[in-house]
Formats: structure tokens, sequence, C-alpha cells
């Protein structure tokens, strides 16, 4: 039996915590923890969403749709763009970064990612045997440092990755910036816009304009059904046949698909949790911002990065001691570009938000 020498060599992905982790640990009641953990949405799915696959649950002995035309057609209307250009991933965006792995990566062609950001492009890309250059996201201003990634452009670059808004920083990439690198290169620019409901940049527009361009989204965050695992892409529509060449053709589960037609359909529910949401990151941020020795981020998405370094805790022991108290962080020691005094806090009920500031403070108290 023989493993493939780059398999042997991988890390495992650490993912936030569940609460049935947490509540098994450290022996809690699992609803009362307050999951701050995983950037999803506290408000639940859309009840129109639950009532149709409830209704769909006799049909599980069949193989789910491929032809996902109407569901399409439902996410080129909510993205503003044409059917031709939309794929969509039964494992989330994760899995379009998956396919465009599949359908671009060569053995030793490089990606270029400004770190700090969303680890799951390295995690996707490393087994292709890529070769990950690190530009750089300036934590000062939380801006991408544009000519970092100019600058690491070499033949070899076959994908470069632009998180806007970023994980885990919450700063947005100007469009200029984003449209000076398509110039400058014929490598592939994925913008992950994972969190596009929480901002209000959008670069769509740039699919037409730019051969070279993918964007990400996805259901989890502000439409709530991370559980669901629904992503998409928006590309031109060359892009799109060769990535459909590759997809697994039966991830989009029958459950998920149905979920997500209605969803899409249930725009009071979508309005509702991006308004929710965002009053919920600008509450966390003006209180997080009170608390002396706390460095706190201004974020466009559903969660916010906190320098915790003053108060003389690492990461991994302020979450510890949250734990303990039935609170689930993001502890970010495992992000590249990030020492480990940083901690990501991501949206949550009002409720649970004002339990979560009381808790802080009493845990820096101690
Ligand atoms: C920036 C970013 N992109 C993509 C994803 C993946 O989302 P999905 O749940 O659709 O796989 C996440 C999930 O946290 C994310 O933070």
């Amino acid at each position: 039996m023989d493993i493939r020498e780059v398999v042997k060599k991988l890390d495992s992905y650490i993912p936030g915590i569940s609460e049935d982790e947490i509540a098994k640990e450290f022996n809690l009641d699992k609803n009362k923890i307050i999951k701050l953990g995983s950037n999803e949405s506290p408000w639940g799915s859309s009840k129109k969403a639950i009532e149709a696959i409830k209704k769909n649950l006799n049909q599980l002995n069949r193989y789910p749709e491929t032809n996902l035309e109407d569901l399409k057609k439902l996410i080129a209307d909510y993205s503003n763009t044409k059917v031709e250009n939309v794929i969509v991933g039964g494992d989330g965006a994760d899995e379009i970064i998956d396919i465009l792995a599949k359908t671009f990566i060569e053995k030793g062609d490089e990606f270029i990612a400004p770190i700090p950001t969303y680890t799951y492009y390295e995690f996707s890309l490393k087994p292709y045997e890529a070769v990950p250059i690190y530009a750089k996201w300036n934590l000062n201003a939380n801006s991408l440092n544009l000519s970092s990634i100019l600058e690491s452009i070499t033949n070899k670059t076959k994908i470069i990755f632009l998180c806007s808004p970023n994980n885990p920083t919450g700063g947005i990439i100007p469009k200029k910036d984003i449209v000076k690198i398509l110039k400058e290169t014929n490598a592939l620019i994925v913008v992950d816009e994972a969190y596009i409901e929480y901002s209000d940049s959008d670069n769509v527009d740039l699919i037409d304009k730019y051969p070279n361009i993918c964007i990400l989204r996805t259901m989890s965050k502000a439409l709530g059904l991370a559980g669901l695992r629904i992503g998409y892409g928006l590309s031109n529509p060359k892009i799109i046949e060769f990535m459909s060449r590759v997809k697994p053709v039966f991830s989009l589960t029958r459950p998920s698909y149905i979920g997500a037609l209605e969803t899409f359909k249930d725009n009071k529910f979508i309005e509702e949790s991006i308004t929710k949401g965002i009053e919920s990151r600008d509450y966390l941020y003006n209180e997080l911002s009170k608390i002396p020795k706390l460095i706190v981020f201004k974020s466009k998405s559903n969660f916010i990065l906190v320098n915790i370094e003053k108060t003389g805790l690492k990461a991994v022991e302020l979450s510890e001691k949250l734990l303990k108290k039935g609170v689930i962080i993001r502890d970010c020691s495992s992000f590249q570009g990030l020492d480990e005094y940083w901690i990501r806090i991501s949206i949550g009920t009002l409720e649970d938000d004002k339990k979560f500031i009381f808790i802080l403070k009493d845990v820096l108290l101690d």
C-alpha cells in the first residue's frame, strides 16, 4: 500500500470547535453554549426551506438532481449575473476551491495568498503539489499589501487568492487593486466573497471584463445553511465549462438542493439575516473596543479579529478560559501570518453577544 508522499507530509485541517465536543469535554449543557467560533449565522435557516426539505424527505432513496438549471437561475439573479456564469458546489465554497485545484493545478505550480487569510486554499491545493507563495495583508491598516502580490507573481503563478472581506481580518480589497492584479497576470484571480452580504463591495461586474477571474460565494453565512454545504462559483462560461468536467457529480444532496431553492426565494429571511448580522457585528465592535488592552479590528464581515497580547494571555489560554464558561471563540494561532495572540469572534444573537461580553470582561479580570 503506497500512500502518496505529498499526502504523508500534510497536516490535518483545524476547523472551529463544535458544541458537541465542548459540551462533552467541559461537562456543559449543549443548549447553553454560546458559539462564536465558526462565522455561522446564529438565526437558523429559512422556515420555508426547512418546510420544503421536510416535505421531500420521502425522496432520500433517490439520487439528487444533476440538472441544476433552476437553482443556477436563482443564483444568477441573486448575484446579478447570467446562468452560464454559475457553478454550484455541494460541499460549500470549499468544493469550488477543490474544483479549481483539480482544473488548474499541475505539480510545481505556484499560488499566491496574502496572509493571514482563509486557510483552506492551502489545504486544498497542497495535495496537487502546488507551492504556496505568501504575500502580505497589512495588519496595521487592515488592507491588502498590493505590491507584495505583484512582486510575488512569476511565470509559475497559477492562482492568486484574494479574500474580500478577508477572513480573519474583516478588511475589504478595493476593486481597483483587484483590477490592477487582473491586468498584471494571466493567472486565475479567485476573489472569495463568502462574506459579501455583510459588506458593500461586489466584483461580479469584472467577470464580463476580464477572462481570468472566478468569484466564490456560499450559502453558509448570511443565508444560514452552513449545515447543508452549498457554495457557488461565478466566472466566464469557458472556465465554468472546464470546471464542470471535474466537479463531483452528485455532491449537492437532495435536501441541500431543495433548501437552496427555497432560501433564495425567501427575500424577507435573507434581508433580516443580513440586517441582524450587521447589527451584531457593530454591537460587538463597540463593546469590545471599550475593553482596555484589546486591539479590535473594524470588520465588513460577520466576525471581528482581536489582538489580545496586552492582556498577557495567549489565544489558546483565553479560549480555554472561555470554553470552561461555555463560550466558543476562534483561537487564530493556526493562521499563517498571525502569532499566538489573536482571536476571532463571530456574530451571535444580541442576547448571546451581551452574555459573551459579560463573561469576557469577567475572565479578563481574573
Ligand atoms: C473566506 C471563506 N471562504 C470560503 C469558506 C467556505 O465556505 P463553505 O461553508 O461554503 O465551504 C469560508 C468558510 O468559513 C470562508 O471563511
